[in-house]
């Protein structure tokens, strides 16, 4: 009976904590980090703007990936600004020609952090935008769930990011493509 009573305790205590890193998971990925403006200077005259906004992830997985993407866009002569999404971002997206959005999928679940900021920009006629997601076991769910955020265009193109950093250097040759097309 003790034994048992020991085995019940354990298994409870084990789900508790499996709940409780879930839940801390599903939280991080909907909160919002702030400012962390950062510009990748182009060293061509003349340059054309893009804009790289992600969610940060746990394990840095999703920030390597989006500045990974920055460097392909940096590399084909642009600008490119890179920054957590949040209230300390402008609607005004005007000066951008490529706009690159990314989150890391925890539970199934996408940054609302990052949603709530493409639902509040209007203007995105005539660019091209990126939309990626980060997590080992994507479908096009995720993706397909980010673009429904942007109010009157589709995604130029959607990619999924199954296999963390070793992705790296397929996030660069897609920054290149986009801004390259
Ligand atoms: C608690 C937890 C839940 C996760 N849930 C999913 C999921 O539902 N779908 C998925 O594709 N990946 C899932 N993942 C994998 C992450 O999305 C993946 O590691 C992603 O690249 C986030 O980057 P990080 O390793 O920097 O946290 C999960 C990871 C953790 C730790």
């Amino acid at each position: 009976m003790r034994v048992i009573k020991k085995i019940f305790f354990t298994l409870i205590i084990v789900i508790s904590l499996m709940i409780s890193i879930f839940v801390w998971f599903a939280k991080s990925n909907n909160k919002d980090y702030g400012d962390n403006n950062k510009i990748m200077k182009s060293n061509r005259s003349n340059t054309k703007k893009a804009l790289v906004i992600y969610q940060p992830s746990r394990f840095k997985v999703t920030d390597k990936i989006a500045e990974k993407i920055a460097g392909g866009i940096k590399d084909e002569g642009y600008d490119v600004t890179l920054n957590y999404p949040g209230s300390h971002l402008s609607n005004d997206i005007s000066q951008y020609s490529i706009v690159v959005f990314g989150s890391p999928v925890y539970i199934g679940q996408i940054s609302s952090t990052l949603t709530d900021y493409m639902k509040r920009i209007k203007n995105y006629e005539d660019k091209k935008v990126l939309i990626f997601a980060t997590g080992s076991q994507l479908n096009n769910g995720e993706v397909d769930k980010i673009g429904e955020n942007l109010s009157t265009i589709k995604a130029t193109e959607k990619i999924n990011f199954k296999n963390g950093n070793k992705d790296e250097d397929k996030a660069y040759e897609i920054g290149k493509k986009i801004a390259g097309e």
